[in-house]
């Protein structure tokens, strides 16, 4: 059990705690409370502690400290990592953040030795790579989240390539698509999700650690070793930049909230989808709600808190644009402030990825209030007027009028367009003849769409191959 907390010191000598012999009082509870970020911070102790071991042992191997006292500081920090795991750790306000709260802790620890760990490094070049690693690493966990929700949507896509639903414009029927054709339109929007993801990853993969408080040291360090070490493809190229860039941050906040509006814009059509008015697809049991009043409801509440996160994730990315704004380089306070809109984002774009994707595989289509829709709304009116400039070679402003006019004898009817007799399409235009009825059913129509990247069912699998492989292909 750790007896660190307020009585925690750094072997900074007498007078502040922390700041050694300048200051010769501690900071006002107030100040305390606006600069402590240990609250928040803590979340990055395993970034923290291995940035740390990377550094120790680069020092050892430089020769700038003993092997054996890098030795005492990469136990020290393990124990520290174990004590954090086990809850027993006591994190205390007054040593501000992670960074010094693990370093005060080491001193305890290891006595001496734990001074020189912070030699030719800074707080600054710290929390950057602290942040940058954790950033990273929940980019990757979102990508291969990702993934999963494309597989669920390649499954339904492939079970109902031939499912035919009313696609709309404006919400107002406009063609027939397929259920499949409109789970592919998702599989890109995520693909494009993740491929951005993995872009900013390429630029995010360089290690600010070395670059000390903004000059860079005079220690003869290795930053090669512990970009290495860490993970990253190579260090960063210039100091300043390396403390105040939190241009990964952004990226993230970025990708995450395009990706967001794509799943809030899915969640809206859940939403909708799942009233008993439209009733294209029931929600399982495991992802549905009921009314504490009202027995017969099934509410969507998933779909709906996914299509509501969206707000939060925007708003963090506002958030961090608006504290980097204006900021001179290179580290500045105000970037403390980048962390728990970020934490806050990533940790409610994993939640809403993994309700989506659980929401996706459960539910069940119901294919024929899909086709009765799709056929409602006159929704082969356009397949007739391309039948016109097809057969009868009628250009198709001059179809399109002649296809409306049968819609409105068709509506004055309260009948479909497959219902008129051919007298009454002949009555409009004389060039019609009983091969149009060929085309006004909603299966001949989705048939017909063929083009590259059309809705027709053989397309379809087509996509949906291409995807399975290209995911194949791309590792993780
Ligand atoms: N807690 C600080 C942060 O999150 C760490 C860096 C502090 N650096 C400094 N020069 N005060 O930004």
């Amino acid at each position: 059990m750790s007896k660190a907390g307020s009585g925690k010191t750094l072997q900074t000598g007498l007078g502040n705690k922390m700041w050694g012999g300048r200051f010769a009082s501690g900071p006002d509870a107030i100040m305390e409370a606006i600069n402590a970020s240990i609250d928040f911070d803590r979340k990055l102790y395993a970034q923290d502690i291995a940035g740390s071991k990377a550094h120790a042992r680069m020092l050892a191997r430089q020769g700038i400290i003993t092997a054996g006292d890098a030795d005492k500081i990469v136990q020290g920090l393990d124990t520290i990592a174990s004590e954090i795991e086990a809850g027993s750790f006591e994190f205390s306000a007054k040593l501000e953040d992670i960074h010094m709260n693990v370093e005060a802790r080491l001193a305890e620890l290891i006595g001496e030795a734990a001074g020189r760990l912070h030699t030719a490094r800074s707080r600054n070049d710290q929390v950057a790579v602290d942040f940058r690693i954790w950033v990273k690493q929940q980019a990757a966990l979102c990508r291969a989240l990702l993934r999963e929700l494309i597989e669920a949507f390649l499954d339904k896509a492939e079970a109902h390539a031939e499912t035919v639903m009313p696609g709309f414009t404006h919400l107002q029927t406009a063609q027939p698509v397929t259920f499949g054709h409109h789970c592919m339109a998702y599989v890109e929007m995520f693909a494009r999700d993740r491929a951005r993801l993995a872009d900013a990853i390429t630029r995010m993969d360089e290690c600010p650690l070395g670059a000390a408080a903004l000059a860079g040291t005079g220690f003869d360090i290795d930053r090669g070793f512990t970009a290495h070490e860490l993970g990253f493809r190579e260090p960063t190229r210039n100091s300043l930049d390396s403390v105040s860039d939190r241009d990964f941050a952004m990226e993230f906040l970025t990708s995450a909230s395009i990706c967001a509006t794509h799943l809030s814009r899915l969640a809206e059509e859940i939403v909708i989808w799942s009233t008993p008015q439209f009733a294209f697809v029931r929600l399982s049991d495991k992802f549905s709600t009921g009314s504490s009043i009202m027995p017969q409801k099934r509410n969507p509440d998933a779909a709906e808190l996914v299509r509501a996160k969206t707000g939060r994730i925007n708003g963090a990315l506002v958030a961090l644009m608006t504290v980097m704004k204006g900021l001179p380089l290179a580290y500045s306070k105000d970037m403390q402030e980048d962390k728990e809109a970020v934490f806050d984002a990533a940790g409610n774009l994993e939640l809403a990825i993994r309700a989506m994707t659980g929401m996706v595989a459960d539910l069940t289509v119901n294919a024929e209030a899909m086709k009765l829709a799709a056929g409602s709304g006159y929704s082969t009116a356009t397949d007739l007027a391309d039948w016109l400039v097809r057969e009868a070679n009628v250009p198709f402003r001059e179809a399109h009028y002649i296809s409306g006019r049968a819609v409105a004898l068709a509506e004055s009817r309260g009948c479909g367009l497959a219902d008129l007799a051919l007298e009454d399409f002949k009555g409009i235009d004389a060039r019609i003849d009983e091969r149009v009825f060929d085309v006004l059913s909603v299966e001949k129509s989705v048939a017909s769409r063929t083009s590259f990247g059309g809705t027709a069912p053989q397309n379809v699998f087509a996509q949906a191959q291409y995807w399975r492989k290209r995911l194949a292909g791309e590792g993780e």
